[in-house]
């Protein structure tokens, strides 16, 4: 497989050697990919033969062959309508098609631009933004595990008014939309970022990352304590008038009373989920790998996880859910949705294939086509049940 170019937008990733901290600008590498990419656009009726799989996605068989549609299936292409509304009950957040990129695996997605048609995805999540710059985690900061990754970036960055500055003049003249992830250690801090946000021509949104420690509480995560998820959800509500996403962490028991606790507390949406708490040893297995001891699992690995958090609390909440976990295919983009997600994010496969996230977008167009649908509308919450079942809380999958 040819190797592809991958920007790397997350500091150091060497692995077992100190990093030199002063290299912060994004370096441009070539990795072979660890994942597949498929043909551009699958038009339908192509000629290959097709297969169901396990998913809701039709298969091709055989080698795969890049199709350009005709003009006439170009216009029946266009006619489609993939735009999807994140924030319908707070003056919108309109999105044209639903493929977003997971924060902190884009950058700030200028680092892109050149790369990837960034303009032709639903919209950006850049990497997770605190009040005061961060110099992040000490290295070893990611390693490869089976489908996946773990990583301890430790939210490297430099603070709300640097990303503002150098940023949102950027950003104001792109037609996608940009996210700001915003992390805190106190609900002052979250407050604060939000409030310097508020207004910012070219900023589309927040994305409260809530996986983060709380001072106040001894540490624990807002994103496992209801009430801490609740209070910070509300203290940012109240702080701006821009769309917010909060986003789950699937390290909980029961995610359910956490979801409607953001719901009531003012979210628009809800985004769902963040990396899984993981370790990995050393070689010589003298202590943890790496330099934080713990790292957060991303990747094909956790897409199980992630849509059975979206499935359960699609049946709790109404506003409207983003997937994000493991997403490398057309079939994974379907599965979330028909598991309630509205849309989706990508996050890990994008290092392997930045131009995955866009390609996503036409084959999703293609399958809607298809399946002679006018909107994605149609594939969203297929898989959920009738009536809310029981949760994994309550030991399901071992019920006899
Ligand atoms: C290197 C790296 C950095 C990340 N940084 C952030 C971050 O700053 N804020 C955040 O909310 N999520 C962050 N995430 C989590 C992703 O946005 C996403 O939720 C997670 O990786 C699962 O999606 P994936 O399996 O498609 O990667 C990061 C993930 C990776 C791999």
């Amino acid at each position: 497989m040819k190797a592809k170019r991958t920007v790397i937008t997350f500091g150091d990733m060497r692995v077992g050697k100190d990093s030199d901290r002063s290299k912060r600008t994004p370096t441009v590498r070539k990795v072979k990919s660890a994942i597949v990419p498929v043909d551009r656009i699958k038009v339908p009726g192509a000629g290959r033969p097709r297969v169901e799989t396990g998913g809701s996605a039709v298969a091709d068989l055989g080698a795969p062959t890049a199709v350009r549609p005709t003009l006439a299936e170009q216009a029946a292409l266009d006619k489609i309508d993939l735009s999807v509304d994140l924030a319908p009950e707070h003056g919108g957040l309109m999105l044209a098609n639903p493929i977003m990129v997971a924060s902190g695996t884009f950058g700030y997605g200028v680092e892109y631009d050149e790369v990837v048609d960034v303009q032709r995805l639903g919209a950006i999540c850049c990497k997770g933004t605190t009040l005061r710059p961060r110099a992040g985690n000490p290295p070893p900061r990611v390693t490869e595990t089976p489908g996946g990754m773990l990583n301890s970036i430790g939210l490297q960055n430099p603070g709300v008014d640097a990303v503002i500055e150098k940023y949102g003049p950027l950003w104001q003249g792109w037609k996608v939309p940009v996210i700001v992830n915003i992390a805190g250690e106190s609900i002052e801090d979250y407050v604060e970022v939000a409030r310097r946000l508020d207004g910012v021509p070219g900023v589309a949104g927040i994305e409260l990352n809530i996986s983060c420690p709380n001072v106040g509480k001894g540490g624990l995560q807002f994103a496992i304590d209801r009430d801490a998820a609740r209070a910070v959800t509300a203290a940012v509500r109240r702080a701006t008038d821009l769309p917010l996403l909060v986003k789950l962490s699937p390290n909980v028991a029961d995610v359910r009373p956490i979801a409607k606790a953001i719901e009531e507390a003012g979210a628009d949406a809800i985004t769902a989920i963040n990396t899984l708490s993981g370790l990995a040893v050393s070689a010589d297995r003298t202590r943890a790998f790496l330099g934080n001891t713990y790292g957060g699992l991303s990747g094909p690995a956790i897409k199980p996880v992630a849509l059975r958090v979206v499935y359960e609390v699609a049946q709790v909440v109404s506003i409207p859910i983003v997937g994000i976990g493991g997403v490398t295919s057309l079939a994974d983009v379907l599965d979330f949705m028909a598991c309630g997600a509205v849309a989706v994010q990508v996050g890990t496969a994008i290092f392997a294939d930045p131009e995955l996230p866009v390609r996503l977008g036409d084959e999703l167009r293609a399958e809607c086509l298809a399946r002679g649908l006018s909107s994605c509308a149609p594939l969203v919450g297929t898989a959920l049940p009738k009536r809310a079942g029981a949760p994994s809380a309550k030991g399901a999958e071992y019920r006899p």
